[in-house]
């Protein structure tokens, strides 16, 4: 991974819409508010990303094949395409640089259909349940990894 690598972070279907979720699973913060998070909490690592949301599967895989192509490095909230998506397992499968998978709730501690995740047997790692901190200790790992590697 080289250093000056951008970090795209990506965000999966309906995380736009966090001002409507539970509070008590997603956290306070409504997705503009995600947003400036993610990105003060680069800045304060200065680490450089690039973050984008969709709720379209065929848009997450293009985006993951773009940072294939690239050896871009990766955080992805796959949102509900974590429990089912072969599509999005697949394409993250052609990542060439670290990718972290990242929750803002604890799937594990919830409903049995979010206790299988596509993504994590193909990710670096896996951080969940601390609401919008799960993206700044991704952040943390990535810049970790990224020493370690250099
Ligand atoms: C989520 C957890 C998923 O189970 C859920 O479908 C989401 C958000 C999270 O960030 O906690 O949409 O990925």
């Amino acid at each position: 991974m080289s250093s000056s690598a951008t970090i795209l972070v990506l965000n999966g279907p309906n995380l736009s819409r966090l001002d409507l979720r539970e509070k008590s699973h997603y956290g306070d913060l409504d997705y503009p508010q995600l947003h400036k998070f993610i990105e003060d909490s680069a800045r304060e690592l200065e680490l450089s990303v690039d973050i984008r949301q969709s709720d379209d599967e065929a848009t997450l895989i293009g985006w993951l094949h773009e940072a294939a192509d690239k050896s871009q490095p990766v955080i992805f909230n796959p949102a509900a395409f974590t429990h089912y998506s072969v599509g999005i397992r697949d394409a993250a499968v052609l990542l060439r640089a670290p990718l972290i998978e990242v929750h803002l709730s604890n799937p594990l501690a919830r409903e049995e259909f979010r206790h299988t995740s596509m993504i994590s047997g193909v990710a670096s790692g896996t951080i969940a349940g601390f609401k919008q901190d799960s993206y700044r200790l991704a952040l943390i790992a990535m810049k970790e990894l990224r020493r370690k590697t250099q």
